[in-house]
């Protein structure tokens, strides 16, 4: 018996250090787990500060300085909003010439946020240029930062191409940037438009540029449009290529020098009243069912107008449907609706007292 007793005892024992050896074993994993979780709390403490708070929104210049000036843009713009879809988005190129007056290795351009830029590249008119190094945007001040990896040579002329960038078309009114505008047809079907104007710095919302009216520059469009539409803009048109079946591209002459806030953009599927005065070719846009019942008069139009449409050669006035205010633009009237029949009923009623 006692010898089984010894025995029990002795298998006891060994059963104690088996868990006890187990238990030392289990301390040590949780002094490695320990170990492990504090290393990573840091390595993410460390990370967010990173990220969060050493990262703070990034800053620019306060406004663009004039060490760089642009000379002159060719602007492309793929207005693909249909004829039955107000389809609010498009996309575009744009190079601009620019001289470096003052040498830099940063070229700063504005931005709008319903604007993303894509692909950027600089040339050189007569040499080589730097490559971009890096693309930032100070969304305050609506500034881009491009840095690039050497220095603009003083007096060198540049080529800054934005070989994609994309955008939105705003259909609030209070929104800046292309607007999108709808009416309904008699027949009740809903027929598409975009305008762009505005009173002051703006064109950002549109399209890359120096949005200041420190930075006078010839522009050279090219708008891609439905078939079914027509686009207009400061300049005259000088030829429309076919694309497809269903988009063509209206080629517009170079404007001359123009700030910003000079340019505006119609796309519609309006007709047109053609007027003559002193030679300068006057057409009067509205919707092509009130047209027929519509009376203009050149006087009227250029009454109003901004002045240089002699050097653009051409004055279109567009009647636009729910437009708030009226725009006279170099070659371009936008005009309300409202407005543009209001006085077309004036002057309709002062043909008719002429005439009786
Ligand atoms: C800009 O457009 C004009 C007119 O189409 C053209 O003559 C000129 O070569 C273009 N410039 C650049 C840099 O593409
Ligand atoms: C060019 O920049 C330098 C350094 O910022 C400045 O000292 C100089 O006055 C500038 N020159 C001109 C012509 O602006
Ligand atoms: C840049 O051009 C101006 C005017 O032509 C000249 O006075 C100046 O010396 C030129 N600067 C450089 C660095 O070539
Ligand atoms: C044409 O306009 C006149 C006056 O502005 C109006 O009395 C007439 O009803 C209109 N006719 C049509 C067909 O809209």
């Amino acid at each position: 018996m006692l010898n089984g007793e010894k025995s029990t005892m002795y298998t006891e024992n060994k059963k104690e250090k088996l868990r006890l050896s187990w238990l030392y074993c289990d301390c040590r994993y949780i002094a490695i787990w320990l170990l492990v979780v504090i290393l990573l709390s840091t390595a993410l403490g460390v990370a967010l500060y990173f990220l969060v708070i050493a990262k703070e929104p990034y800053k620019g210049p306060p406004f663009l300085p004039t060490t760089l000036r642009p000379l002159s843009y060719n602007v492309t713009l793929r207005l693909l909003a249909t004829y039955d879809s107000g389809r609010s988005d498009y996309d575009g190129a744009v190079t601009i010439e620019l001289i470096c007056l003052n040498s830099t290795d940063r070229i700063y351009i504005h931005k709008g946020d319903n604007i993303r830029i894509g692909r950027v590249s600089l040339k050189s008119v007569d040499g080589d240029a730097p490559d971009v190094d890096s693309i930032r945007h100070d969304g305050q001040t609506d500034i881009t930062t491009i840095k690039l990896s050497d220095f603009l040579a003083t007096n060198r002329t540049y080529l800054l191409q934005i070989t994609s960038f994309n955008g939105q078309m705003s259909t609030d009114s209070s929104q800046p940037g292309l607007q999108l505008f709808q009416y309904r047809t008699t027949l009740g079907q809903t027929r598409f438009g975009a305008t762009f104007a505005t009173e002051e710095a703006g064109l950002r919302h549109v399209f890359p540029s120096f949005d200041s009216a420190d930075f006078p520059s010839v522009f050279n469009m090219v708008i891609v449009r439905a078939s079914t539409l027509r686009s207009i803009t400061n300049a005259k048109r000088d030829i429309t290529v076919k694309k497809s079946e269903d988009f063509l591209e209206d080629h517009y002459f170079a404007t001359p020098k123009l700030v910003p806030a000079d340019l505006a953009i119609v796309l519609c599927d309006f007709q047109y009243i053609r007027l003559q005065q002193a030679g300068l070719q006057i057409d009067v846009f509205f919707r092509p069912e009130i047209i027929a019942n519509i009376s203009v008069s050149a006087d009227r139009m250029v009454q109003f107008a901004d002045k240089r449409m002699t050097e653009m050669g051409k004055l279109d006035a567009v009647a636009v449907p729910g437009l708030k205010a009226r725009f006279d633009k170099p070659g371009l009237s936008l005009i309300p609706e409202k407005q543009a029949l209001e006085d077309a009923a004036a002057i309709a009623e002062l043909l008719r007292r002429r005439e009786g």
